[in-house]
């Protein structure tokens, strides 16, 4: 006849063991214990907020792409005062790639310059200058815009950008967004 197993100290199960977790020996509920939901809610909460700042400090390291300063081959003394007048330029932007672009450069009744940006603000294509109609002209929707920049008509939802331009002794450069590329000359439609 087969006798009962003696149970020994060492067989014997450790009742600390077998104790279920409490909150102050498992606060993130490691074991299983079931988290309760208000606990659950502010450990999502956390976690969202860290994850945000975490992206927050990403963007910042990765900062505003620098502006790529370019020379303009023109003399503005030999510019007419209030007719915008389209200048080629060149420049490498920050990925590396080479850019070749014309802007729109126009001398202000004063003698001082405006750059404009020769992307349309509506979806970046070309536009020119059409002196017959005295005003800039994207043929691809028919964004309009004055000589100010200003919108005159068409789906553009913003002004002509400015670029920052500086005019030493008749050197003229102006700061180009790094992040500069070449516009559609036509979207087709
Ligand atoms: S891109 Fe110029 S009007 Fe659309």
């Amino acid at each position: 006849m087969d006798r009962p197993a003696r149970v020994t100290a060492a067989s014997r199960p450790d009742p600390a063991s077998s104790r279920a977790p409490t909150p102050a020996s498992d606060p993130l509920g490691a074991f299983g214990a079931p988290i309760p939901r208000r606990r659950m809610l502010l450990l999502l909460g956390a976690s969202v907020l860290a994850t945000g700042s975490g992206l927050g400090a990403l963007l910042e390291a990765c900062g505003p792409v620098a502006p790529v300063t370019v020379t303009l081959q023109i003399n503005p003394a030999t510019m007419p005062p209030g007719v915008p007048v389209e200048v080629p330029f060149s420049m490498t932007n920050s990925s590396g790639a080479s850019v070749q672009a014309s802007m729109w450069l126009l001398k202000n009744a004063g003698g001082s310059l405006t750059a404009y940006d020769p992307r349309c603000t509506h979806a970046q294509c070309v536009y020119k200058w059409v002196t017959a109609e005295n005003k800039f002209k994207c043929n691809c929707h028919g964004g309009e815009f004055a000589l100010d920049g200003s919108v005159l008509a068409g789906p553009p939802p913003r002004p002509l950008n400015r670029l920052p331009v500086h005019d030493s002794a008749g050197v003229v450069t102006v700061d180009v967004p790094g992040d500069f590329v070449t516009p559609h000359e036509s979207l087709g439609a």
